[in-house]
């Protein structure tokens, strides 16, 4: 069979991004097939650059309404024909049609244990919450903001001395095995989302996957 084609979605660091080129790298069965990001100074682009993938900078400020600028992103994905597309720190919120057009293609991870604090500034709020367990999950996209069947979490215990930042490398870390594992799964023809549930080996999920990494 030949690699699943991906097109990733950036506009910061890349990490994740990383994480799935080093999967390539290391055999796994996708491919990316280009990396588009919403802001030209995104790190993400020189790494994709440097791993000879095709990039491409479509700039939100230069659209009048969210519908255009899906409607170009989508334009953008498709000229790729991919099976699947991943939200790496794509840090825009996707309009219905968007989200509709891929139903079943597109993933996300996030920086919490969902349903747990979505949005931004995660690792903060769930120290502030108290929260004795953190983490990441890699969930099916759908027009909830960080809503969506979740495929896998990984969790990490908080520590005494935590601060945010030292939570979200330590999460960041655990991103980095949970995103590629989750591809790797939807290429294989493992996973699949089926009427809005989750069906990994033909059989539904109950719950995510959960790894425990302590
Ligand atoms: C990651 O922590 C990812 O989970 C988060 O942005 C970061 C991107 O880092 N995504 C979200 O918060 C989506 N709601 P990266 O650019 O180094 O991969």
């Amino acid at each position: 069979m030949p690699p699943l084609a991906l097109v990733a979605l950036i506009s910061g660091s890349g990490s994740n991004l990383q994480a799935l080129i080093d999967a390539t790298i290391a055999g796994a069965p996708f491919r990316i097939a280009a990396v588009i990001s919403n802001r030209a100074d995104a790190f993400g682009l020189e790494r994709a650059q440097q791993a000879g993938i095709a990039t491409e900078i479509l700039d939100h400020r230069a659209f009048a309404d969210r519908e255009s600028y899906d409607r170009a992103l989508m334009t953008a994905i498709d000229t790729h024909a991919p099976g699947l597309v991943v939200l790496a720190g794509f840090m825009r919120i996707l309009g219905e049609a968007f989200v509709h057009h891929y139903q079943g293609r597109l993933l996300n991870i996030h920086p919490s244990l969902l349903p747990r604090f979505k949005g931004l500034d995660t690792h903060r709020h769930a120290l502030e919450a108290g929260v004795r367990v953190h983490g990441a999950s890699v969930h099916f996209v759908t027009s909830e903001l960080d809503g969506g069947p979740v495929i896998m979490q990984g969790e990490v215990a908080v520590r005494e001395e935590e601060t945010p930042e030292t939570l979200a490398a330590r999460v960041l870390q655990r991103e980095h095995i949970l995103y590629p594992l989750s591809v790797q799964w939807f290429a294989e023809g493992r996973l699949k989302l089926d009427e809005g549930k989750i069906l990994l080996d033909g059989q539904p999920l109950a719950r995510p996957v959960v790894f425990d990494y302590g």
